[in-house]
């Protein structure tokens, strides 16, 4: 059966003005500059302010990967939005069916994701997968969160890490298969036994299922970073070198590696693993940390708006994340002007 191939055709991206630095963390929590940028390498985040939920920054992420693919937000522009998030606005309902509503885009299917920090790559499968499948002609493809509302104020590890942001791409239809912007593949993975390295222990079903009373704590993002660390290296360079296996491309061929935004030791350890420079790895943490879901289209936004990122350019996306899950998916780059 013949299968139609998928284009990204706009990206926008939007971060909440607060930028916090690590030297505003150190003034509350036992930690340094030093021990921030030489772990993880991240300077600086952005977060949301009281009362900004994550479909907020989703709705203005939304706004402008649709303005970036020439498409005014109104009813016919998108056929289906998917958003991933780990922090939706409320448990129940998801968060995409009101996103989609506030962008005006008319009683169109709407759904959230939750891959945690691959989720991404998820919603842009998932995505694909409803436009090869014939089912939608564009999609709003959005990754959005909100951290620093799930982040244990004492918790001085997870803390420096996560950011607020959210990225959106505009996938299309495409005309043939020799334009640039196409999908070309796409690797997924999951292993649950994992599930406890990072999680938010209460809040969902399973807490019914004990006696005890609700603990605040519970609520909290958790996360074991070193075992984290060891698995996300080894995930997303196996995953990437999945797809460029069977694209049959080699590391020499890759223009720009787009890793999940964790630590850019991660970055590195996974460029290395390929044989793709250090210097061919897009890197943003440093003014956003880890946003998670939002964190590949933000460092495609960042790294587009440097001029990086040039028409035909081919580009590596991996990400890494709880569930734990993973993927891995390859694209050749559009000629787009982000917003
Ligand atoms: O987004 C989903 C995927 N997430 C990731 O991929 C994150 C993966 N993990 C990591 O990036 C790193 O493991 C971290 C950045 C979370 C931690 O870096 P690490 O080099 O693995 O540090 P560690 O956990 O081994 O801790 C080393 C030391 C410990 O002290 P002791 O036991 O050696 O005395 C920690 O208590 O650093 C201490 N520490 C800190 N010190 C100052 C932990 N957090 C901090 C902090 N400031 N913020």
């Amino acid at each position: 059966m013949p299968t139609t191939p998928v284009a990204l055709v706009g990206l926008g991206s939007y971060l909440p003005p607060q930028r916090i630095t690590n030297e505003a963390l150190c003034e509350r929590l036992d930690t340094t500059d030093e021990w921030i940028t030489t772990r993880t390498g991240i300077r600086s985040r952005h977060w949301a302010g009281p009362g900004v939920a994550t479909g907020d920054l989703a709705v203005e992420a939304g706004h402008r990967a649709l303005k970036s693919a020439g498409l005014e937000a109104e009813p016919g522009a998108v056929d289906i939005v998917v958003l991933a998030t780990t922090t939706p606005d409320n448990p129940c309902p998801a968060t995409c069916p009101d996103v989609a509503a506030r962008l005006g885009l008319g009683p169109i299917a709407a759904y959230d994701i939750a891959a945690v920090c691959s989720g991404f790559l998820y919603a842009l499968a998932a995505a694909s997968a409803h436009i090869t499948a014939g089912q939608a002609r564009r999609a709003l493809v959005i990754g959005a969160e909100t951290y620093s509302t799930i982040l244990n104020p004492a918790d001085r590890t997870t803390n420096v890490i996560f950011g607020d942001g959210a990225g959106a791409v505009v996938l299309s239809a495409a005309s043939d298969d020799t334009e640039d912007g196409l999908v070309l593949d796409i690797d997924l993975g999951s292993d649950g036994t994992g599930r406890d390295l990072i999680t938010i222990p209460g809040g969902g079903s399973r807490q019914r299922a004990t006696t005890s009373a609700p603990d605040a704590d519970d609520r909290y993002f958790t996360m074991q970073g070193k075992q984290v660390f060891t698995q996300a290296v080894n995930r997303m360079t196996e995953s990437s070198q999945t797809v460029l296996d069977r694209l049959g491309w080699t590391a020499d061929q890759v223009d720009w590696l787009v890793g999940h935004q964790a630590n850019v030791r991660i970055l590195n350890s996974v460029a290395r693993g390929l044989g793709i420079p250090a210097e061919r790895a897009v890197i943003n943490l440093d003014r956003v940390g880890n946003t998670s879901a939002a964190s590949i289209p933000l460092a495609l936004a960042d790294a587009a708006a440097k001029g990086s990122l040039t028409p035909g350019a081919r580009v590596l996306l991996t990400a890494f994340g709880g569930g734990l899950t993973w993927g891995a998916a390859a694209l050749t780059w559009p000629d787009i002007v982000p917003v």
